[in-house]
């Protein structure tokens, strides 16, 4: 079995590069992570997937003269570790049209809501604020809009009474991660794949 090289773009904690990284480790998974790129050089996922021995970078885009260049160093770089498949984990950027079509097809995201529901940031409090009965987690291939790509999978969680942004957001964490590994799954082995372009 040829494994599908994954490059996975991170701004933070990286519990869902963790999940990633440790399915790929399973002999018949399709995909396998080959470096981890990250925006701020704290990122706490950098030291995890260095201790893993996966290659890492770290690029502030404060540090190039626009973002169309930011981009173009990071594409550089995930082909240079020769990436084929690139997931966003928790990558607190917006991605200019040249890059996201670059990796069109071939790069996913994860989302703490149901698509289309609550694009953008902050979406534990607006399910709350909205009386939301039901709430949960979308991996989607990424195109130009924001939050906008074809659903690869979702998982739904119930919104409980008395929740608070960080109860509702743990209970969507823990679908997180089950359904992120799955879906590189589906994408790494050609099950899933993101519609052709009209
Ligand atoms: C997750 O909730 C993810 O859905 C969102 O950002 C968060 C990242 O968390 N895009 P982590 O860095 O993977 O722990």
């Amino acid at each position: 079995m040829s494994r599908k090289r994954v490059g996975i773009l991170i701004s933070g904690r990286g519990s869902n590069m963790s999940v990633l990284i440790e399915a790929a480790k399973a002999a018949d998974y399709p995909a396998e992570i080959v470096g981890v790129l990250s925006n701020r050089a704290a990122a706490p996922g950098l030291a995890t997937a260095a201790a893993e021995g996966i290659a890492t970078a770290s690029l502030a885009q404060s540090r190039f003269p626009s973002r169309d260049m930011f981009e173009d160093v990071m594409t550089q770089t995930l082909e240079s570790w020769g990436v084929e498949i690139v997931c966003l984990a928790g990558f607190m950027r917006i991605l200019g049209d040249d890059f996201v079509n670059h990796w069109a097809g071939r790069m996913i995201n994860i989302h703490p809501s149901l698509l289309p529901l609550y694009k953008g940031l902050h979406t534990h409090e607006r399910a709350l604020a909205d009386g939301a009965t039901r709430h949960g987690c979308t991996v989607h291939f990424v195109t130009p809009g924001l939050d906008e790509g074809p659903t690869i999978l979702q998982a739904e969680v119930p919104v409980l009474p008395g929740d608070t942004p960080e109860t509702l957001s743990a209970r969507v964490l823990v679908e997180e991660h089950r359904l992120y590994p799955e879906a590189l799954r589906r994408v790494a082995a050609g099950i899933a794949q993101a519609p052709a372009p009209l």
